[in-house]
């Protein structure tokens, strides 16, 4: 706010665009660091410490100020979002100020929560799903829960919390073997699949990158030769392969971010911590900004509306064109 003229500043200089030139749009905003499963590969959204969570109230006076400077879509994510018990909550407070709203989820409690989100206004889901195989599934999870999640993915669809994606993390070794048959599943049942380059876990003593990183390359190049039609989508510049299968029409999108400067250059996303830090870069944690301060106890709009604008300066892209590095 301009105390002379108490106007809002953000009217004189909508959106928040960073000194690359990337304007905001796209708010990623973990609601709690816990999960109902364990994942061997997790970067848990690179989050490493564990604050006090967010409140509802929190959570949507950071998204509406988020929204009162240009950013329209809102994506939910954790730990695991719906073990939150006041997600559906969460979830229709955000709606009041984004224009988009969608929710990541691994799917376990998805069947019994689908409807009361979608009644609250949720758009879209993503359903972290990286095993068709029910060995495969607890070899990577932990647990067991694929009908679950299989089941959890049928009631996003049936309540039209569509497009429904399916994210799968390739890990070499482990899953790769069941692209083809993901490929399939999600084209029979109508949903996208994601294929996620795996990316490195901070400050693990364990790092299992080079035994599971999994080159994308190749099967980019068969969905490249099987596609009949390709799209490119604004955001990392991700691709999109139209297929036909004999289940039917599968959409497959790959998210190759490593070592990629074109995915870099075209991040438009800012991240909110589950304790309430802005955070400009999956891959960093030195470079937070404080925001849960200004909607804690005595609200500081004004602290708030500063911290988003401080937080664009020091956006930089992780991975720079190879020139550069
Ligand atoms: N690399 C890539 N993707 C990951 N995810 C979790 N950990 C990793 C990792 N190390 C995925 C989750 C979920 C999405 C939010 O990020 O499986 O689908």
């Amino acid at each position: 706010m301009d105390l002379q003229t108490n106007k809002p500043v953000y009217a004189e200089s909508p959106g928040l665009c960073d000194t690359y030139g990337r304007c905001l749009n796209n708010l990623r905003i973990s609601v709690t660091q816990r999960c109902n499963l364990n994942c061997f590969f997790c970067h848990r959204e690179g989050e490493n410490v564990f604050g006090q969570e967010l409140t509802p109230k929190e959570i949507a006076d950071i998204v509406k100020m988020a929204c009162e400077l240009g950013m329209t879509k809102v994506k939910i994510t954790g730990g695991e979002p719906l073990l939150r018990g006041d997600i559906v909550e969460i979830v229709s407070r955000i709606v009041l100020h984004a224009e988009e709203v969608s929710l990541t989820t691994n799917g376990v409690l998805l069947e019994g929560k689908a409807e009361a989100l979608r009644s609250a206004g949720l758009q879209r889901v993503n359903v972290s799903l990286h095993a068709m195989d029910p060995l495969t599934f607890k070899r990577v999870t932990g647990h067991e829960g694929l009908r679950q999640v299989e089941r959890g993915i049928a009631a996003a669809l049936e309540n039209h919390l569509d497009p429904v994606k399916v994210n799968m993390v390739v890990l070499k070794g482990i899953n790769d073997h069941e692209i083809h048959q993901m490929i399939d599943f999600t084209g029979h049942v109508g949903a996208i699949l994601q294929l996620i380059e795996f990316q490195p876990v901070q400050n693990d003593n364990w790092n299992p990158w080079n035994r599971f990183h999994c080159d994308l390359s190749a099967i980019e190049g068969w969905l490249e030769e099987k596609a009949y039609k390709t799209q490119e989508r604004v955001m990392h510049r991700r691709k999109k392969y139209y297929l036909k299968r004999n289940s039917g029409v599968a959409c497959v999108e790959v998210v190759k971010p490593m070592h990629n400067s074109e995915f870099c250059r075209n991040c438009t996303r800012l991240r909110v911590t589950s304790d309430g830090k802005l955070k400009p870069c999956l891959l960093r944690n030195d470079n937070l900004v404080d925001a849960v301060t200004y909607v804690r106890g005595r609200k500081n709009l004004e602290g708030l509306e500063k911290a988003f604008r401080k937080v664009v300066t020091l956006r930089e892209p992780y991975w720079k064109d190879v020139e550069a590095e």
